[in-house]
Parts: structure tokens; C-alpha cells; sequence
């Protein structure tokens, strides 16, 4: 009988997603750096202008009045320092900071252990927050608006519930997804903002203040060399940053310059747009076994042998951010960019407008 290993295709290591460098979502690894480098004061904190000019505001509002700042929403893209800012809100309110996040609370009575020992003002840190099941989420709305909890005294056909008042406090929710959000829920934030990708030049400067803390030095060149490899993102800068510190550590004299920096990405495959092998194999597919599409997500899928969910996700969102790939009625596309990205020669008919073709 043929073993599962003999029907499944062979699989590139390298092309494995839970193996990649330049993905946003938080690894193992990563715990270790996000401690040493996580900005703990919104003056280490680089970018999202606007968001933290209207942040401070508030909480400079609420810290004047004596008040708990408004329950505040945080959404965007994994990586861009929604965790971040959480901490940072606690700092600058100058209260305590408890985090857990949707899926780890179960019951009702996670819930409420954790609120019945907030104490007056305190930051309450949920991650995933859309991840929450509807019981514990229909709990937490009379604590967001009233600061009240129904606790559950007796079971069974005598069971009652008493209210009990919990001191006023902030709830910070972070999500990825908001439309994922039932809208009770949403509607219950009074702040809510939405994390931007970062430019090159604040993360250059996201990547200077990182190679300081590990005591590593990035010239300027090295930084910008990074910084556009980053995708846009802090975890994935911090990321390339002690890869590139361990090449030129190991290579080279220890300095990050422009040209240890090109080799180190180059040896990890991750190209100067920052797209790695997953990336380039994806278009690939796309280019040379449908023509640049359209192609349905399935049909895709099957072609690069990874299930439908996990290319949307995770692999296609940078993909559209950077105009390589277009999402239409009919199909995936992939753009004129991404097939000159790939050295292939983007075929005129397809830049043809459809009023200069013969009838
Ligand atoms: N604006 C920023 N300035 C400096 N470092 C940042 C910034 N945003 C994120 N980071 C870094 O990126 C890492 C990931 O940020 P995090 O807040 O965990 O992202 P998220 O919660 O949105 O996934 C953190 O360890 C932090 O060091
Ligand atoms: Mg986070």
C-alpha cells in the first residue's frame, strides 16, 4: 500500500510557511526580540503620525479628568505594532497592563477572573479580540459600558446571576480582521484606528534604534538596505536585522554595511523587494502555468499545493499591497510589475486596451 508520503507531491522546505522569514505573524523566535525591542514609550515609538497624534490626545484628555481612557480598537495587518501600543497606552496612562487574548478565553469565568482583579484605570489588553466566543463577548459588553459583570451564583433551576461593579478601566482590543467584528462589539470602542505599513524611512529608523539595542552596527546604506527588504513591517525588519547580524557576525567584520547586508539577504533568497521563494513561486504559477491569469484561488491553490485559506491570507496580501497581484471577478492577475519582477517579458497583448485591438 502506498504510504501518504508517496501520494503527496514533494515539498521544497523552503516554501514552507511556517518556515518563512518575511512573515509578519509572530514566531517563536520573535518573543525574545519583541521584549528587547518593543518601544515602551510613544518617543521610541516611530510612524502612524496621525494615529498617535490622536492617541496622546486622549489619553492626555483622560489623565487630566482622573478618568479610565475610552475603550480603544486597534486593527491592521500583524507586525505593525498593535501589541506596541497597547503597552504604550498603560505607560503613558501610567496604570497596569493585563493582556490575554480571544481564543485563550474560553468561559465566562475567564473572563471575569481577569476583570474582577482590574484595579481602578487599568489597561485590559485582549489580541484576537474577533477570535472571542460569542458567550464571553456578550459578557464583556455590560463591563464596557457599565463596568458591570454578571457573575453566575447558583447552577441549576435555582441558578441566579448578581451584578457585581468592577472599578472603571480601558479595554484595548487588537484584531487583523475588523470585518470579523460582530457589531455590537465594534460599536462599543469609542477609539478605534487602523495601523498603516511603514515608508523605508521610518523603517530605517525603526531598524537604527533595533541594531543600537542588540549593540550592532548598521550603517546607513545596511539600514535602508534592510529597510526595503521589511515589507513595510517592524517584526519583519527586526526579523532581517539579527539574520543580518549573525552573517556579518560570522562573514564579515560585524558591521551591517549595504554590501553584508545584499549578501546576507541574498543567502537567505529574500530579493530586494523583500518577496522570498514562496512569493516568486506563487507568481511564477500564476505567469507561467495560467498565463497571468485569471485564476480561480483553487485552481491556484492546487498549483503551488498549499490550501486556499493560507494563500489569501498569508500569502497574497503583501502580493496586492505592492501591485504584483490583482484580486478581480474572474480571477488572480498577476501585473505587468510582477512579470517584469520575475525577468519575464510582459506579453503586448495584454497592455493593449481593448479599443486599440482589430475587430
Ligand atoms: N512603530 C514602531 N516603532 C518601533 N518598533 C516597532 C514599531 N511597531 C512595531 N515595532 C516592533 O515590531 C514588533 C512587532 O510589533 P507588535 O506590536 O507586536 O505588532 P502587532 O501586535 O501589530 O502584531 C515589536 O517587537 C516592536 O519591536
Ligand atoms: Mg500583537
Amino acid at each position: 500500500m502506498p504510504s501518504f508520503e508517496e501520494n503527496t507531491p514533494p515539498r521544497d522546505s523552503s516554501l514552507d510557511p511556517r518556515e518563512r522569514l518575511v512573515e509578519a505573524v509572530p514566531r517563536g523566535e520573535d518573543q525574545m526580540y519583541d521584549r528587547t525591542l518593543r518601544p515602551n514609550q510613544i518617543h521610541e515609538f516611530t510612524g502612524q503620525g496621525r494615529l498617535v497624534e490622536q492617541l496622546m490626545l486622549s489619553v492626555e484628555a483622560a489623565r487630566q479628568r482622573g478618568e479610565a481612557l475610552d475603550h480603544v480598537l486597534l486593527y491592521g495587518p500583524p507586525g505593525l505594532g498593535k501589541t506596541t501600543l497597547a503597552h504604550i497606552v498603560a505607560h503613558e496612562m501610567g496604570v497596569n497592563i493585563h493582556t490575554t487574548s480571544g481564543p485563550v478565553l474560553e468561559r465566562r469565568g475567564d473572563l471575569a477572573g481577569i476583570l474582577t482583579n482590574l484595579e481602578k484605570g487599568d489597561v485590559l489588553f485582549i489580541d484576537e479580540i474577533h477570535r472571542m466566543n460569542r458567550i464571553v463577548e456578550e459578557c464583556l459588553y455590560p463591563a464596557m459600558e457599565d463596568y458591570l459583570i454578571d457573575i453566575i451564583v447558583d447552577q441549576g433551576p435555582h441558578g441566579r446571576s448578581i451584578q457585581i461593579p468592577l472599578p472603571p478601566f480601558t479595554l484595548v482590543g487588537a484584531t487583523t480582521r475588523t470585518g470579523m467584528l460582530t457589531s455590537p462589539l465594534r460599536d462599543r470602542f469609542p477609539i478605534t484606528h487602523r495601523l498603516a505599513f511603514y515608508t523605508e524611512e521610518e523603517m530605517t529608523k525603526i531598524l537604527k534604534r533595533s541594531a543600537e539595542i542588540l549593540k550592532v552596527e548598521l550603517d546607513s546604506e545596511g539600514a535602508t538596505a534592510l529597510a526595503r527588504r521589511s515589507r513595510k513591517t517592524p517584526r519583519i525588519g527586526n526579523r532581517l536585522l539579527a539574520r543580518a547580524r549573525d552573517y556579518a557576525q560570522v562573514r564579515a567584520d560585524g558591521a551591517i554595511t549595504g554590501p553584508v547586508a545584499g549578501q546576507a539577504m541574498e543567502m537567505l533568497q529574500v530579493d530586494d523587494l523583500g518577496l522570498d521563494e514562496v512569493d516568486r513561486h506563487l507568481l511564477a504559477i500564476i505567469i507561467d502555468n495560467f498565463d497571468g491569469g485569471p485564476v480561480g484561488l483553487k485552481s491556484m491553490s492546487v498549483a503551488i499545493n498549499e490550501d486556499p485559506e493560507t494563500v489569501e491570507e498569508v500569502f497574497e496580501p503583501f502580493l496586492i499591497q505592492i501591485g504584483f497581484l490583482n484580486r478581480t471577478p474572474q480571477g488572480r492577475v498577476a501585473t505587468r510589475r510582477a512579470w517584469e519582477h520575475l525577468g519575464r517579458v510582459f506579453p503586448v497583448s495584454r497592455t493593449a486596451p481593448d479599443f486599440l485591438q482589430p475587430e
